[in-house]
């Protein structure tokens, strides 16, 4: 587990080799394993595949450009009258099971924030309901851009042991 985690980069460059329907089972499977606050889950996961979409979904901001590139697009969203208090630390840890248990396949992801309290998050998240036709009571969490690295595996490695305390700061 920790060697996957460690391995895990954020790849923003795909082979086109489509990701086979069982590999992308996983992922979602993984990503429903998460914790969520009282038990709510109320995760809902879009998975992408349509070119035109995903070019769609790479103009939702200036970040998300190699969603065109990759294969896979999973949207990862949540439906906050489950948990209005804690969807986004919900789909957060969704998100994350979907990145450990790709990388542990060999796959490469790249996480994609598209929610956002202000005006323009609001507006990002207008955009990926509108190609994902998805109703305006649901919230959008990220992106998930899923494919085989055309890169080689550059992980960033553990951040500077000053984040760890101990008992008292
Ligand atoms: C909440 C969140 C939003 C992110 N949004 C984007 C994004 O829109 N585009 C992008 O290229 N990377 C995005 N990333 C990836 C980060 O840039 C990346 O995790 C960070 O630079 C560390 O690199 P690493 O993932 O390779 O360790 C996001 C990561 C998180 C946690």
């Amino acid at each position: 587990m920790l060697e996957a985690i460690a391995k895990r980069f954020s790849c923003r460059s795909f082979k086109p080799d489509p990701v086979p329907d069982e590999a992308v089972q996983e992922l979602l499977h993984a990503a429903l394993c998460a914790p969520s606050a009282h038990n709510a889950r109320p995760w809902h996961l879009l998975v992408v595949r349509d070119p035109e979409k995903r070019r769609a979904l790479a103009r939702v901001h200036k970040w998300a450009g190699f969603c065109a590139e990759s294969p896979v697009v999973i949207v990862v969203a949540a439906d906050p009258s489950r948990s209005d208090h804690w969807w986004i630390e919900d789909c957060s840890a969704a998100v994350e099971n979907i990145l450990i248990q790709a990388t542990a396949m060999g796959l490469g992801t790249c996480w994609v924030g598209v929610r956002g309290s202000d005006e323009r998050g609001y507006e990002r998240e207008e955009k990926v309901r509108e190609v994902c036709a998805i109703p305006p009571n649901i919230r959008v969490a990220a992106l998930v851009a899923v494919g085989y690295p055309a890169v080689e595996g550059q992980p960033k490695g553990p951040a500077p042991l000053e984040a760890i305390h101990g008992e008292t700061w």
